[in-house]
């Protein structure tokens, strides 16, 4: 998978998110599953937002960690999301769902990937989020649609700062 090269966060930020991560997990709440998940989002100023998953007696309501992390991120002011650390106690080097890689390309930075750090027990795994989601549908793409359609649509400034 990734690699430690190139990496747009030093070893140390990496280690804390990390850390992050795994402290968030120990406040999951998953009664049904009993697989606790935490996350940590980097943002593009620096600030770190935590989250766990939290699930619901009708289950389709449950949130994943990485989804609650990047909403807090988001309701904090920050759509630029950098690096998220995922740490699922129970199975080393968890990835994001499907659903969250997606919810994470949202807030993609628009010259960057989003680094995803798997908890491998170590030090972590880098990968990159396109590795994990090819080809991605997101923002970018609804901006690539014509102004014609654009100025008939109302609320397309999604991504606004
Ligand atoms: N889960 C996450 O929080 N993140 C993932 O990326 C994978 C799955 C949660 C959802 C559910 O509460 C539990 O893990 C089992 O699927």
């Amino acid at each position: 998978m990734g690699s430690q090269d190139n990496s747009p966060i030093d070893s140390n930020m990496q280690t804390e998110l990390l850390a992050r991560a795994r402290a968030a997990a120990n406040r999951a709440y998953v009664p049904y599953s009993g697989f606790p998940v935490g996350a940590a989002v980097l943002a593009e100023d620096g600030s770190i937002h935590t989250g766990c998953n939290v699930e619901n007696a009708s289950y389709g309501l449950t949130i994943c960690a990485e989804r609650v992390a990047a909403t807090a991120a988001v309701s904090s002011g920050h759509r630029q999301i950098v690096a998220v650390a995922v740490s699922a106690p129970k199975v080393p080097r968890t990835t994001p769902c499907g659903a969250c890689r997606q919810f994470l390309n949202e807030f993609r930075p628009d010259t960057s990937d989003v680094l995803i750090i798997l908890d491998d027990r170590d030090s972590g795994e880098p990968v990159g989020l396109e590795e994990l989601l090819p080809l991605a549908f997101g923002p970018r793409n609804l901006d690539a649609a014509s102004p014609a359609d654009a100025s008939s649509t109302p609320g397309r400034d999604h991504r606004g700062s």
